[in-house]
């Protein structure tokens, strides 16, 4: 069976697993901060960052990509609410995409080596 290596930057832990596996099955395991809830590409509170390899992960769903835009509109209406500049600041800093590739961690498979982070 085919493998790929992962790479968790946030916890700076490396694990070779089969090609197939999600994203998710393994972040809990190696004890990354990429949170999740449904595990079915509902909530989107699973979104992780993308720093390498983008294209060694499956193609995402029209599920996935309609769950990352509900999450991307939520975030802009958070920004819009919030009245506290260094709130604000705080939240682009903690929320900032650019230069990101976001997906679901519970719906992302692994077809070779890639580098993730939490949000
Ligand atoms: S855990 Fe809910 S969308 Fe991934």
């Amino acid at each position: 069976m085919a493998k790929a290596k992962v790479k968790f930057a946030d916890v700076s832990a490396t694990v070779t697993v089969p090609v197939g596996t999600r994203i998710i099955e393994i972040s809990e395991k190696v004890g990354s901060y990429i949170a999740y809830n449904c595990r079915e590409g509902d909530c989107g509170s699973c979104v992780f960052a993308v720093l390498d390899g983008a294209e060694n992960l499956s193609q995402q769903s029209t599920l996935e990509k309609a769950t990352l835009l509900a999450h991307f509109k939520e975030v802009v209406s958070g920004w819009r609410n919030c009245t506290d500049l260094d709130s604000l600041q705080a939240m682009i800093r903690r929320e900032n995409f650019a230069g990101r590739r976001c997906r679901l961690a519970c719906q992302t498979q692994i077809y070779g080596d890639v580098t993730v982070s939490p949000l």
